[in-house]
């Protein structure tokens, strides 16, 4: 539970953005060595919050104490001097220098302090030994560009120990981790509390919030509704103080007829990445695609889609072979890919939300060449709705909308490209509780209208509850095939790791 022993305490904080009160009358407090999260919908103002709390936004109103000290026109310059670290979802480390140099950067050891010489041997030694403290097998001289993002994300923790951070604060770290890397970062979290550092953590995975925080500071709509403790809150009390009611189903799967194959793959090789890669896919079927962070999915779907160059195989769309040498042979195929990264490929962010949801498919509103702007705000503003799309309005530009609010537009963007096939590569990544269900209600429309649907999912939940039929990939292979109702965790979870190899 941490000390009792108050580290940070936020009173009254109030902060407006042109059209919407994100924060109002915010208060939070953390004790020493807590893990305290930060819960809330899509829009709820937990990611404004944070960016109060680094100097990345001034409040409007409202006092912060930490550590002794009122906190006036915090920068994040002065939030770093004075131990306040934050790890965002997009990582600020280096990719061209090594672990050890990103550890030290800014704070690196010098031979003589006032001579510009670094003591190498020192910080390789000093670097090593923090590593090996937190039990991370990382190499201090691999390039960060060549770890994966949950090992980068681990380097960035030991740079804010480093910094002898006394607040870590992670914006959604596990969003686009593995839950096998998830619980890797829970561990090292559990090595920094122990060293009475101060935690503070946002994820829309309640369930983590469950196993690995002391309390949670719940936000509605930019207020603070509730602080409980997680000993005597579970995860259903935390959805009813999120959203305002009760989530009943929360995978609300419904069974179209099956029909016709739309789409069907054929040994479909990648050289060192895709292996003989067979499948086919049902108009009325919602197939899954199961497996550990970097087995295949994204390169299968990829593939099928043009965005990378095959080696040998075969795609069908309504029983015809199509050649497919990029997305924009995709789209007109009918097949629609919503990518995991919408940042680097799904939005333009400095673009409108109406632009965003219309930009596939613009000729559909167009007539002799002149958009109808009129029917893309109607059919923007209808799906809006529809995903409880949080903004100030659809002219608003994407990159100001909260981080599972623009993931939505992603989602919109696809669906009124009236596509016949999609492929959705993490689509509730991101995504708060309720909207989630909103997804899989869209998801049960498109199957049901007779489209073919393929999700990527690695939480085991959602693609359980939501595919009808289930392939699972390991190391480029498709290793198994589940229907839906003999499915199991356990029979996943073996075809997805080495297990069956060793056997
Ligand atoms: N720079 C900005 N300009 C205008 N509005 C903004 C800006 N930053 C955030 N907002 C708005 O403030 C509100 C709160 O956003 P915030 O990003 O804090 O939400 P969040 O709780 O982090 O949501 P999510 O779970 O989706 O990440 C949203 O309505 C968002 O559109
Ligand atoms: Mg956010």
């Amino acid at each position: 539970m941490g000390t009792n022993q108050l580290l940070l305490k936020v009173e009254g904080i109030s902060k407006k953005f042109p059209g919407v009160q994100a924060l109002s009358m915010v208060s939070l407090e953390a004790n020493v060595g807590e893990v305290h999260a930060i819960a809330g919908e899509n829009g709820a103002g937990k990611s404004t919050l944070i960016k109060i709390l680094t100097g990345a936004h001034q409040p409007d109103s409202g006092t912060i104490f930490f550590d002794g000290h009122m906190l006036k026109d915090l920068t994040p310059r002065k939030a770093m001097q004075i131990g306040i670290a934050c790890i965002y979802q997009e990582l600020n480390l280096i990719p061209h220098l090594n672990v050890m140099e990103n550890i030290f950067l800014g704070r690196e050891i010098r031979r003589v302090e006032s001579l510009g010489i670094l003591n190498r041997a020192e910080m390789r030694t000093k670097a090593t030994a923090l590593l090996a403290e937190l039990g991370l097998s990382i190499d201090p001289a691999a390039r960060i560009g060549s770890l994966g993002v949950g090992q980068q994300q681990m380097v960035e923790i030991c740079r804010a120990v480093w910094s002898n951070a006394k607040l870590i604060i992670m914006d959604e770290p596990t969003s686009s981790l593995s839950e096998k890397e998830a619980e890797d970062l829970f561990r090292i979290v559990a090595q920094v509390k122990a060293r009475g550092v101060t935690v503070l953590f946002i994820s829309h995975r309640l369930d983590e919030i469950k196993n690995n925080c002391d309390r949670i500071t719940i936000l509605r709509d930019g207020h603070s509704v509730a602080m409980v403790d997680v000993v005597d809150t579970s995860v259903d009390d935390i959805i009813k103080l999120m959203v305002g009611r009760d989530i009943k189903n929360k995978y609300p799967k419904i069974r179209a007829r099956h029909q016709d194959v739309v789409l069907s793959v054929e040994g479909l090789n990648r050289k060192g990445i895709l292996h003989d890669i067979s499948f086919s896919l049902r108009a009325g079927e919602v197939l899954g695609f199961a497996g550990l962070v970097g087995s295949g999915r994204t390169e299968t779907a990829r593939a099928v889609t043009g965005a990378d160059p095959i080696d040998s195989g075969r795609i069908m769309v309504f029983g015809k072979e199509v050649k497919i040498r990029s997305p924009k042979d995709s789209i007109d195929a009918g097949i629609a890919f919503l990518t995991e990264d919408r940042k680097e490929q799904g939005l333009i962010l400095i673009q409108s939300v109406a632009f965003n949801s219309t930009m596939v498919k613009m000729e559909q509103y167009a007539k002799y060449g002149v958009l109808n702007l009129g029917a893309v705000r109607t059919a923007t503003r209808k799906l809006a709705r529809e995903l409880q799309l949080k903004m100030a309005g659809i002219d608003m530009p994407v990159g100001k909308l909260s981080g599972g609010n623009q993931q939505k537009v992603v989602i919109a963007k696809w669906l009124l490209s009236k596509a016949r096939i999609f492929i959705f590569d993490e689509p509730t990544r991101g995504i708060d509780v309720g909207a989630k269900v909103e997804v899989y209600k869209l998801i049960n429309d498109l199957v049901e209208d007779g489209a073919g649907v393929i999700i990527i999912c690695s939480e085991m939940d959602e693609v359980m509850g939501m595919a009808d039929r289930i392939l699972v990939m390991h190391e480029g292979r498709i290793t198994a095939e589940f229907d839906q109702n003999e499915a199991t965790q356990e029979k996943i979870m073996y075809a997805a790791s080495d297990i069956q190899k060793a056997s």
